[in-house]
């Protein structure tokens, strides 16, 4: 089946980049939320970044104008009765998420593909929790989804084969790899990834280490960014919920929040898109940056973030729950790692297949 009109439930940071990689790859696109604000806000974000792009040199003006052009911005969510596809990317709250699908239960076709882009509540939950569980998949894209590769397609035991199979395609064909998985918490990549940014924010909190040294040790190892300067960037209200569904799934100590950030939570410093996080930023949204200042880097913090990440991937694929390549994709393709953990492991002579 082809999915060749496609909505986008929520613009937040990672629905309007979802709508963004929709546009670019041809896809008609319809973008609806809540209210005019919003919508504008949402509008703003796919401008902002798209602009980004023609300002870099990678994207014409022209071009910047066709992919705005396929995309349809509405308050209205019968703006997606034809849509063959709609993907829920609104906040983390199951309540929420009851009624996006109640109202696409409403207006949507009986062979719409109704996904969700949940990174932190079950699929097979939230499934439940609608009138179409047939119909649910789970569709999970990194931050920021124009530029990160991997895309998580989370069947659940009831979704229908066909369903996951065609969202895989699409996948696929948006230039993005798509890795298929069971439905659990953290799925592959938030399940490795937080395992290593829970524990920097601990020991940030301990004192024992500050927030520059703790980004500059794994800067120095080859990640893209330090753990807190990313917490900041996929927002500091998205890591809590994180790390509390993980740390529920799994009961470990390094997977519970830090009190640190829960009280940043609390104050509303949620990272970049608030101005505020583990660091203070001049300018809100994605093309925020902060004050430079070198941290000084650490063996000894690099070690003691990065083995247990490693042990853990060892543990996932050992488990089962996905193969070697899956979670080494998950932490190139997702999170930017320069090395997946398994080959990682094969390189230090600690993985034989
Ligand atoms: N939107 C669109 N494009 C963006 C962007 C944004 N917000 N941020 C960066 N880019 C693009 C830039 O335009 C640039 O593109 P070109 O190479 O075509 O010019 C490219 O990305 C590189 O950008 P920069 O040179 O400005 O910056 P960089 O080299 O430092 O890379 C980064 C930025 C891609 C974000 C990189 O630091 C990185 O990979 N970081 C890790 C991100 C990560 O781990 N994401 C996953 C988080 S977990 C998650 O999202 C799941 C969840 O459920 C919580």
């Amino acid at each position: 089946m082809g999915l060749r009109k496609v909505g986008v439930v929520g613009l937040g940071t990672m629905g309007a980049g979802i709508a963004e990689v929709l546009a670019r790859g041809g896809i008609e696109t319809v973008g609806v939320e809540i209210d005019d604000a919003a919508l504008e806000r949402g509008r703003g974000n796919i401008e902002s970044s798209t602009g980004r792009a023609v300002k870099r040199g990678k994207l014409s003006e022209e071009g910047q104008a066709e992919i705005l052009g396929r995309i349809a911005f509405s308050t209205d969510f019968a703006a997606l009765s034809d849509c063959d596809l709609v993907i829920e990317a609104v906040p983390e709250r199951i309540d929420l998420k009851e009624k996006v699908f109640a109202e696409l239960d409403k207006v949507c076709g009986p062979d719409a593909v109704l996904a969700t882009n949940t990174s932190s509540l079950s699929v097979t939950e939230i499934a439940a929790a609608t009138t179409r569980p047939a119909s649910i998949v789970g569709v999970h894209f990194f931050n920021p989804a124009p530029v990160m590769k991997l895309v998580e397609v989370i069947g659940t035991e009831g979704s229908r084969p066909e369903f996951v199979a065609a969202v895989t395609a699409l996948v696929r064909d948006l230039g993005k790899t798509p890795v298929t998985i069971g439905d659990r918490a953290g799925f592959v990549a938030n399940r490795l990834l937080f395992g290593y940014l829970g524990p920097a924010a601990q020991l940030l909190e301990s004192g024992a280490a500050s927030k520059e040294d703790i980004d500059a040790s794994m800067t120095a190892i080859g990640l893209p960014m330090g753990p807190l300067t990313l917490m900041d960037l996929i927002g500091l209200d998205t890591c809590l919920e994180v790390l509390e569904a993980v740390h529920r799934d799994s009961g470990e100590t390094r997977h519970e929040p830090a009190a640190l950030l829960r009280s940043l939570v609390a104050e509303g410093a949620l990272g970049r898109k608030t101005g505020r996080g583990f660091y203070t930023y001049e300018k809100v949204g994605s093309g925020a940056v902060a004050d430079p200042v070198e941290g000084k880097a650490s063996a000894e913090i690099s070690d003691r973030l990065y083995g247990p990440y490693l042990q853990d991937a060892a543990q996932m694929v050992k488990s089962g729950y996905c193969d070697a390549a899956s979670a080494d994709a998950a932490m190139t393709l997702g999170c930017g790692f320069p090395v997946g953990p398994i080959t990682e492991l094969r390189n230090r002579g600690e993985w034989t297949d």
